[in-house]
């Protein structure tokens, strides 16, 4: 892998959602982790990545100054914007995309709620994207057995084939721009709306610790995981 010296690269983080997976409370972003919201563990590695020139993280409706206010002080190396995110996450990644600067040619979408994704990974997939590809997508293998469900019956689904995909997802600026403005089906990632252009995803190794807080239980998990960083906030 080619070093990352270059700052060629904008991290967008939608962090809008309302994480009703969560249970009730705060919008997910700013539930807290080892005493700090998720959005500040994924903003501080991302803005840490050596890649990463600007973050621009679509906040909660009515949050955008809070979100300020807490990242600020924890983006000492890149430029921070905050933008009001939409109604669903690709509506937050395009008001993220139509505020990112202009000078960054490489574009990473990261979920606020893969709050310890470590920046390496971040590196990782904007060096693919600088190598060449238009679309890359960490994955992870899948461990368990796996098994379709209809209304016939069940089958095994052979696994070998089968990822799990994560986010950093990278992307040349203006592939993901196109699948913005082309692709209007609601998908949960944005490789998907690249994919729906006809271009190649490519795909890199995932991390563990790049797990997505959905559920209680996730917090349990990120929660071990800080604490196995040495409580790295
Ligand atoms: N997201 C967003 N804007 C939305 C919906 C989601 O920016 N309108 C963001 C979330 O904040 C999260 C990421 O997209 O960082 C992945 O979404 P998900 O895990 O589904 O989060 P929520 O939508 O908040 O959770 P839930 O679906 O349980 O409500
Ligand atoms: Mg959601």
């Amino acid at each position: 892998m080619r070093p990352n010296s270059t700052q060629d690269t904008v991290a967008l983080v939608p962090a809008a959602g309302r994480g009703e997976r969560l249970g009730p409370g705060a919008p997910k972003s700013l539930r807290h982790l080892g005493g700090e919201p998720l959005v500040v563990h994924a903003v501080r590695r991302l803005a840490t990545a050596s890649s990463v020139a600007a973050v621009v993280v679509a906040a909660p409706p009515g949050a955008s100054e809070t979100v300020r206010e807490l990242l600020a002080p924890v983006v000492m190396t890149a430029e921070l914007i905050v933008v009001e995110g939409g109604d669903t996450r690709q509506a937050s990644v395009a008001a993220a995309l139509a505020a990112a600067p202009g000078h960054c040619d490489i574009v990473l979408v990261h979920d606020a709620a893969r709050a310890l994704a470590p920046p390496e990974l971040a590196d990782a997939v904007a060096a693919a994207v600088r190598d060449g590809h238009p679309a890359v997508v960490p994955v992870l293998p899948v461990v368990d057995t796996v098994r379709q469900v209809t209304a016939s019956g069940s089958s095994t689904i052979d696994r070998e084939a089968l990822r799990l995909v994560q986010t950093p997802q990278g992307f040349s600026r203006s592939v993901l721009a196109k699948a913005h403005a082309e692709c209007d089906d609601a998908l949960t990632d944005d490789a998907g709306l690249v994919e729906r252009l006809g271009l190649p995803v490519h795909t890199v190794p995932g991390h563990p610790n790049a797990l997505k807080v959905t559920r209680p239980f996730d917090l349990v998990v990120a929660s071990a995981v800080l604490a196995a960083e040495g409580g790295m906030a």
